[in-house]
Formats: structure tokens, sequence, C-alpha cells
């Protein structure tokens, strides 16, 4: 008789790891029934009184206070955050911006967005993170910056990068959609090069539903993500006074409530996350054939949208594989899946170039995506990478221990899995 779910035993676990997501109460509530009674359902201008109180403002000092930067500015997702710090940032049309492989797609959209052309570099297969040797290749006399992705939270190496963009003269403007309240050498992520720019979509550690902020600790950089957020208003300026060509992306009253409400929960939850993916590392440093992402040095809080770590693929039996493991994994009761790993060119969009009304100067052109291949990313796609929901690490020490007892139940058993 099979042991292995996947082959009809028993699954190790049968009911639900973590705790559901979102979680809400009675905060939101009441945040959100003072917005409704106040009759003030968006945030209005910048400087006067009333927007000071807005719960949007509220939340933008107290994220940007929380994550260490100067600045915020609330805007409606995490992909119109990108863009809209990439028109503060001067993008020009035809302009270059090197973004990893391994991230979600909207990094690199946004910069066609904005009509410039994304440079697509490997990952470093150790941390996942963007490859810095592979920005340094990557540089052209078109390069203008560089959108390096705190990818599952862990930080990327932004001190290099910062360094490489300081060299070149390129701006670095941080993808951390997925790195709220990480803690790196000291400080969060989001104003460690000239801008950070994050999603608060519902699936994220931090959330109103859909949503998005960019962090600064430039002020000038600040006014003018501002005006670009703002249909280009100006703070300060005459409210029927337009400065430049923007859109409106600014982040509702109702958005801004919850977004306030949830953080002030949001540094149990990050300690609880960081706590467990611990005990789950050393659980994992004991079985052979999986492995821990190790924390670089000066890694004091890892929290994560996903939870990466990896499949060991010499140390298991010929004919089983990353995805068989994967399968015999979910059987038991443990939610795995892939995330963001899939190299982002390999998508229709880059590979048919539809890219919408683009607007590039005569003679610039965006490469052949279609030839582009990052071996790292693509082998830690197939074969290594494994992720799960940050959710399912708010739960207690026991529900980390069944996670590992259903790990090491498949590798007891992995010969069951060699003719799936
Ligand atoms: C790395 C990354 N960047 C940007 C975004 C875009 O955020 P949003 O969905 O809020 O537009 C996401 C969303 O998942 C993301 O994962």
């Amino acid at each position: 008789m099979s042991e292995l779910a996947i082959k009809g035993g028993t699954p190790v676990v049968n009911r639900l790891l973590g705790k559901p997501w979102p979680i809400w109460g009675d905060l939101e509530r009441k945040y959100l029934n003072e917005v409704l009674e106040s009759g003030i359902w968006w945030r209005g201008g910048w400087s006067d009184e009333q927007v000071e109180k807005s719960k949007v403002a509220s939340f933008e000092r107290a994220f940007a206070a929380y994550q260490d930067a100067a600045f915020g500015v609330a805007v409606t997702n995490g992909t119109q955050a990108l863009e809209c710090a990439l028109k503060a940032l001067g993008i020009r049309a035809g302009d270059e911006v090197i973004v990893p492989a391994a991230t979600f797609v909207a990094t690199a959209t946004a910069v066609i967005l904005v009509n410039a052309i994304p440079i697509i570099v490997d990952i470093d297969p150790a941390t996942f993170q963007i490859s810095p040797d592979a920005i340094e290749a990557a540089i052209t006399s078109r390069s203008v910056g560089i959108i390096p992705v705190h990818y599952c939270g862990y930080p990327c190496d932004i001190d290099r990068i910062n360094d490489i963009a300081y060299r070149h003269g390129l701006f670095v403007l941080e993808d951390c959609a997925h790195a709220h309240g990480t803690i790196y050498k000291g400080k969060k992520l989001g104003a460690r090069g000239n801008a950070g720019a994050f999603s608060l979509q519902m699936g994220k550690t931090l959330t109103c539903g859909e949503g998005g902020i960019v962090l600064t600790n430039d002020e000038e950089l600040a006014k003018l993500v501002f005006s670009y957020h703002h249909i280009g208003r100006v703070a300060g300026a005459p409210f029927y006074e337009f400065h430049r060509v923007a859109s409106n992306l600014r982040m509702t009253e109702w958005q801004g409530a919850v977004a306030l409400a949830q953080l002030s929960r949001f540094d149990e939850q990050a300690n609880i996350r960081d706590a467990n993916a611990r005990r789950f590392e050393d659980g994992l440093r004991e079985i052979p054939g999986v492995a821990p992402l190790e924390r670089v040095e000066g890694l004091e809080r890892w929290v994560f949208y996903f939870y990466a770590w990896r499949f060991v693929k010499e140390e298991w039996p010929e004919g089983v594989t990353r995805d068989k493991f994967m399968q015999a994994l979910s059987a038991e009761g443990v939610p795995v899946h892939l995330g963001h790993l899939q190299p982002i060119y390999q998508n229709p969009l880059f590979i048919e170039r539809n890219f919408g009304p683009v607007a590039w100067p005569p003679g610039v052109d965006a490469p052949d995506y279609s030839a582009v291949y990052c071996p790292n990313c693509e082998r830690v796609y197939r074969e290594e990478g494994i992720h799960m929901p940050h959710a399912v690490f708010l739960g207690g020490p026991e529900d980390i221990d069944l996670m590992l007892d259903a790990i090491r139940k498949v590798r007891e058993n992995a010969h069951e899995l060699v003719d799936l």
C-alpha cells in the first residue's frame, strides 16, 4: 500500500495552515465608518487642514516612517506606483531600465507604459534576487535606471546596486511589492535607492484591496511623485492650475482607512512570519533534498509575500523532479506554488511585442525578447524554486512542524514518485 497521499495514502495536513487572508477587525470598521460619516471620501489636495487629517495622508506619513523613509505618496496600485515614480525620476521615451527576469510582469510593463524599454537580466541563483553582475553587463549608453525587486521580500544586494548606479549615473527604484517590513542592515527597504514602489493589493502582506505607495527620502522627488499622481497639480498652487500631463492615481479614503488599520497590526504579523520562517528553515536544513534560502548577512527580519525555498535535485533518486515533489507535497496538504519565477520574457506580450502605443525615438527599439535567455532564472523556475503563501506562516509553530512532517514523509517515500 502506498504511503504518499498522491498515491492514495492519508494526507499529513487536513486543516488550514496559518490564517485565512486578509485579516481585519473593528479598527477597519471604525476608520471606514469615520470616512463614511465625514462625507469626505477622497484625499483632497495636499497641504490644507482637511488633507492633513485624511486617512490617506495619515497612512502615507505612518507607512513612510515605518519603512524608514521621509516621504510617501499613496496611489491606486503597485503598477502605477512604479509608473508614477518612473515619471518623477525623469524617464524619457526610449530610455532603458534594467529589471530582473524573476518578478511580476508589472515591474517591466510599468517601464513600457512610460515609453521606456525594460532590459531583462538574470538572477543570482543563491538568493533568487537580481544579479548585480548581470546589471553591470547590461548597462549601455541608453541606460537610465535599475528597478531591483526585493523578490519574495528577501533583500537584493541594494548596496552593490546603488554603487553600480552611482558609478553609471543611473537611478534606483526599488520594487518593494513583496518586501513591506523586511529589515536589512538595520533599516527597512524602499528608500535605500532613489525611491521605492509598494503594492497594497489584496494578496500582499499589507493590503487595502488595491493600492500602492511610493516612498523616497528626496523631497523634490516626493513633490514630483505627488504632482504625477494628482493630474499635474502642485502642492500649494491654485487648485485648477496644472503643471504637467499626468493621470489621476489618487488613493481613495476607503483604501486609506483600511491601509491605516492594517498597518496597526502589521509589525506583530511580520514578527510571527519571520519567527515561523526561521523554524521552517531549521527544519529544512535537517531534511536531505531540500534547503532554505540562506539568509544573507544583515537580514534581520524577513517578511515575505511568497516564502521561497529550494529543491536540491542532486540529492533525490533518479526520476524524482521538483515538480513531482511539489505535486506530492500539495497532495499532503501543503500549499506550494511557483510564484513569479517564470522568466517574464516568456510572456506573449514580450514574444509578440504587444507593447501598445509606444513612441520610441527613430532608430531606438526594444530587444528581441524571444532571444533573451537567463539561465539561472530558467533553472530556478524549472528545477529548484518553491514558494508558499505568506499567510501560511501566520499560525503557531505546530503548523510549521506539520509542514516539515509532510516534507519528511515525501522524502522518506520518494521511491513512490519515480514512476509518477
Ligand atoms: C514585484 C511586483 N511588482 C509590482 C506589482 C504590481 O502591483 P499591483 O498588483 O498592486 O499593481 C506586483 C504585484 O503582485 C509585484 O509582485
